[in-house]
């Protein structure tokens, strides 16, 4: 079975990510800047947003974190979005979800500028990649077509079943997968009978939120399996996402949505955890704030 290697294809990316960074840096004069915005204190979101300074930190991007408190008003988080909207010097916008309750998501999701969304949350970054007008997509999804691309897995044609049905995940996945010219089903927690869509599918993203959820049985015997599952010793935050509840606790063991020891002899190739899908999130979350820096800059 190939192993589809998500830190050697986020490797190959970052270094022609800095050989892209360099050149911005030299015709712009300073390098993309990302501003990663986080409200309260979520255990996860911390190590999360850490991850994502050390990331950009490694391929010579710039950030800033912004901490803001959990008592924060909405009219205050607005505001602060509208001010990194018309800062001139910031390319990149990111706010880290979950917000802390009493805070809306929505109208975050309809303030942060398109030209400067580095998650593709917002709505009109959605509603440019539904019209086939985006340069960049959500950074989960986006990651899963990458892998498919490095390792050439053919795309068009074949039948490719999405199981999960969240914004982040699962229907940006289902419509990147369909622009590839992929015939595509979404299953979802209520599908009936959901080893009737696996078993047929070419291709199966799994992004449904259970560990170990999925196994050999499953799917079809020289199919290619992408697990975004990601569950460590805390609690699941839906699907497609998972919380690591201790992150100081490195040794603690780290599952996805599938039973990957099982598909040894079976599938053709397929994602681990850790180290597959998951390393490619933040590398795309680079590759879209210097595209957004890019197309703002008119430099593309
Ligand atoms: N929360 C869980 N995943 C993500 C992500 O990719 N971006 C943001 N902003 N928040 C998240």
């Amino acid at each position: 079975m190939l192993i589809l290697d998500g830190k050697v294809v986020s490797e190959a990316r970052r270094a022609a990510l800095k050989t892209r960074i360099q050149k911005f840096q030299s015709s712009v004069g300073r390098p993309p800047h990302l501003v990663v915005v986080l409200v309260g204190e979520n255990a996860a979101s911390q190590v999360y947003i850490r991850n994502k300074v050390k990331a950009c930190e490694s391929v010579g991007m710039r950030s800033t974190r912004i901490d803001l408190p959990s008592a924060l008003s909405q009219e205050a988080l607005n505001a602060t979005l509208l001010k990194l909207n018309g800062d001139d010097g910031i390319d990149g916008i990111l706010v880290q979800l979950p917000l802390p309750s009493g805070l809306r998501e929505e109208p975050v999701l309809e303030l942060i500028s398109s030209a400067k969304d580095a998650d593709a949350f917002s709505y009109r970054s959605l509603g440019y990649l539904w019209g086939g007008y985006s340069r960049t997509a959500p950074c989960t999804p986006q990651g899963v077509m990458s892998i498919l691309e490095y390792y050439k897995i053919p795309i068009a044609g074949r039948y490719a079943v999405v199981v999960g049905r969240s914004n982040i995940v699962g229907k940006p996945m289902a419509h990147l997968l369909t622009m590839a010219n992929a015939t595509v089903t979404v299953c979802h927690s209520k599908t009936l009978d959901l080893r009737r869509f696996t078993k047929e599918a070419d291709i199966v993203v799994v992004a449904a939120g259970q560990p170990r959820f999925l196994g050999r049985e499953d799917f079809k015997q020289g199919s290619i399996i992408i697990d975004v599952g990601m569950h460590g010793t805390g609690t699941s935050t839906g699907p497609g996402t998972a919380i690591i509840k201790d992150p100081g606790h490195v040794s603690a063991k780290v599952f996805g949505d599938v039973r990957f020891e099982e598909l040894e002899g079976w599938a053709f190739a397929a994602t681990p955890v850790p180290g597959g899908v998951g390393p490619m999130t933040i590398t795309t979350l680079l590759e879209n704030t210097l595209s957004l820096a890019e197309k703002r800059l008119n430099l593309k």
